[in-house]
């Protein structure tokens, strides 16, 4: 059984769609939780405080624990507010949420520095600047859970959205480093790939309309939940979650083609000579770092 009782969560974005699902169901779990949201459109713009004040209602109501936060997550001083706020409230911080997000979609050739450094300083600086303020605590205390936003935009591409695109996959190269360096802390980084209606995927899971109640928020939470649980070993995970599914996505190193060093240096003519052997996945495996990476490689040169 999954619990977070005397636990302190942050959940960023909660004021509405998939945040506030993560938020309910960890509160329901036991869960002390900062709903964090600045209140904004899709687009980013505009503010509030109703939408987190909404969910804290709904989360007290339900006789769970929490309060609201109405920073924004895109600069270092909010990041520092909002984790300031579970530790001022609950007094500490075991699990981060990142979550909060907006959209600023344009074909490649149409998006303005504007659209690209808003969309990062949200979804990619956010998460850093949150994440680094609650590290810290999670370092003393020997624990931590936290869990990035990324999308199936970023890992697998989508038309129109570069921006958003870029963020969603930086977010993984963050989550791998932050894994390794957490490790010997407890701390554990892992990512989603959610899909689900809300406000920003308004209209584009119409085409499985049958399906539309399947994926409503609620059914991305579990899967969320349980990586930023006590009882979740996993870190450096990507999984895709949406309607009821949960699966892995990974980034694995096939054997690929390896021309040893007494065969002399390799030429472009090998490249050419040897695309399908490049390309094949057969026999990939799943580096857990960089380092692992090279180790990999090294034996295929020597043996
Ligand atoms: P949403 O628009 O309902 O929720 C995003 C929340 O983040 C909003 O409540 C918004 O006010 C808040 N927010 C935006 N900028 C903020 C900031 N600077 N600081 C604090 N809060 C801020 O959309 P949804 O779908 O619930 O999105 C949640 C996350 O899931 C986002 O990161 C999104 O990119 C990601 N995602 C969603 C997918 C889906 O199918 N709905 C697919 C893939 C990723």
């Amino acid at each position: 059984m999954v619990d977070f009782t005397d636990r302190v969560a942050v959940v960023t974005g909660a004021g509405g769609g998939l945040g506030r699902a993560h938020a309910l169901l960890l509160a329901e779990l036991g869960a002390a939780v900062v709903v964090n949201d600045l209140g904004g459109s899709v687009d980013g713009t505009g503010g509030g405080s109703s939408a987190a004040d909404a969910v804290v209602a709904e989360i007290e109501a339900a006789g769970g624990a929490a309060v609201a936060e109405y920073s924004s997550v895109s600069n270092p001083d909010g990041g520092g507010a909002i984790v300031q706020k579970a530790i001022e409230e609950f007094g500490r911080i075991d699990v981060v949420i990142n979550n909060a997000g907006i959209l600023r979609d344009k074909s490649f050739a149409k998006m303005t520095a504007e659209e690209v450094e808003s969309v990062l300083d949200v979804h990619l600086r956010g998460a850093f600047y949150v994440t680094r303020a609650a590290f810290g605590h999670m370092r003393e205390q020997a624990y931590g859970r936290v869990v990035v936003t990324s999308s199936g935009s970023g890992l697998f591409g989508n038309f129109g959205q570069a921006n958003y695109g870029a963020g969603k996959a930086g977010l993984i190269g963050l989550m791998n480093v932050l894994a390794i360096e957490g490790a010997k802390y407890n701390i554990s980084v892992n990512a989603v790939a959610p899909i689900a209606t809300t406000r920003m995927t308004e209209g584009l899971l119409d085409a499985v309309a049958d399906l539309r109640d399947a994926f409503n928020p609620a059914q991305v939470s579990p899967a969320v939940a349980y990586l930023a649980s006590e009882e979740c070993a996993l870190t450096g995970e990507i999984w895709s979650v949406g309607g009821g599914t949960v699966s892995r996505v990974f980034i694995g190193l096939a054997p690929g083609y390896a021309k040893k060093p007494a065969e002399g240096p390799i030429t472009i003519d090998d490249v050419v000579a040897n695309v399908d052997q490049i390309r094949s996945t057969d026999g990939y495996t799943i580096p857990a770092t960089s380092t692992d990476e090279f180790a990999k490689i090294v034996p295929q040169l020597t043996s």
